[in-house]
């Protein structure tokens, strides 16, 4: 099966050229855009980001399985709702928790990216949790690594860049975040000279922006002159890579419960009518989306179980979340159920 051509937003072509052509600013965005990622510090107080963090583990406590914060002999996986790569949550509307929207409106999160597009009119993405329990306590999760993109190699140029808002610690010994740093600016050599042949049976609506890399991969960026860098953070440290850059995420050693919120930003501009209207169907419904804010816009859809064979929706799941967020006017708008 040969790789699906996709729809390549035409209109974001002039603001890439813009942000293409800048000149050094003096701050983090000479990093990003030389690096391919930055560390904000502070995007968040230390102690607001603390307090996610208690909301998230609030959040993680409501489903009744056992799991007890302060009680480390539940800290089991058996104890926890359905995830994905040991703690990302893509159903129960996680991503709509007051506490998620409290993030995504918190002006410290969102100034990078107005400053980084230049542009207060932004969407954001419906992004989810993740609460990843220690593998030093609950045992180990596979931990192989996965280095990819989460941009399609069609897509080319810089069209969308993701974050991670620390709510807890991202030490050398903790899990977090891993980047080739350097690599997002070779994204169109890479491709140029590795083009994708063969069947992507990854290329799924949900995974349309993505691409996975094999170690030779590794290899080739490595005699580019890029290295791999395991980012360090703290809580309430915002980082920001741009999604041409291969990442993976990394267990930790240590015994904290990594937390941390996602989010991306994009200039709600780049978003057509049409697909405003799919956002708005989503906000309404609490769904999860990709990394991506302004199109490639999929529902995860409802968590399912097995039951005698059959798939059945998981009896844990939820139409909406707990503790509902606060429609105000920024939030609908950050959420594109109103247009700018
Ligand atoms: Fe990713």
């Amino acid at each position: 099966m040969a790789p699906s051509l996709i729809e390549t937003a035409e209109s974001v072509t002039p603001v890439q050229s813009k942000v293409q052509e800048r000149s050094l600013t003096g701050d983090w965005r000479d990093d990003f855009f030389r690096d391919g990622y930055a560390v904000i510090k502070n995007a968040l107080s230390k102690k607001h980001a603390q307090q996610y963090q208690s909301d998230a583990l609030t959040w993680l406590e409501s489903f009744g399985l056992g799991f007890d914060r302060n009680d480390k002999r539940t800290w089991k996986k058996e104890n926890l709702p359905q995830n994905w790569k040991g703690g990302m949550y893509l159903h129960f509307s996680a991503a709509h928790e007051k506490y998620m929207w409290d993030i995504r409106c918190d002006p410290g999160v969102i100034e990078p990216f107005a400053k980084l597009w230049e542009t207060d009119e932004l969407v954001v993405s419906f992004d989810t949790v993740n609460i990843t329990l220690p593998q030093s306590i609950v045992g180990e999760y596979d931990s192989t690594p996965w280095p990819h993109v989460d941009q399609a190699p069609e897509r080319r140029g810089l069209r969308c860049v993701q974050g991670i808002v620390n709510l807890s610690e991202a030490g050398p010994k903790d899990g977090g975040l891993v980047v080739m740093k350097k690599s997002a600016p070779l994204f169109d050599q890479f491709f140029d000279e590795n083009p994708v042949k063969g069947p992507t049976p990854w290329r799924t609506a949900k995974h349309e922006d993505f691409h996975p890399f094999q170690e030779k991969d590794l290899d080739w960026y490595h005699s580019q002159g890029c290295e791999l860098i395991k980012v360090c953070a703290e809580p309430g440290d915002l980082i920001l890579w741009d999604s041409r850059q291969m990442h993976w995420a990394q267990f930790g050693e240590s015994d904290l419960i990594r937390t941390i919120a996602y989010v991306t930003y994009t200039p709600a501009k780049w978003m057509s009518e049409e697909d405003r209207l799919v956002k708005k169907d989503l906000f309404e419904n609490y769904e999860t989306t990709t990394h991506w804010p302004h199109t490639n816009l999929f529902s995860h859809g409802k968590a399912k179980v097995e039951v005698d064979g059959q798939e059945v929706e998981d009896p844990l799941e939820r139409d909406e979340p707990i503790t509902k967020p606060i429609k105000t006017e920024k939030l609908l708008k950050l959420a594109g159920a109103l247009p700018y």
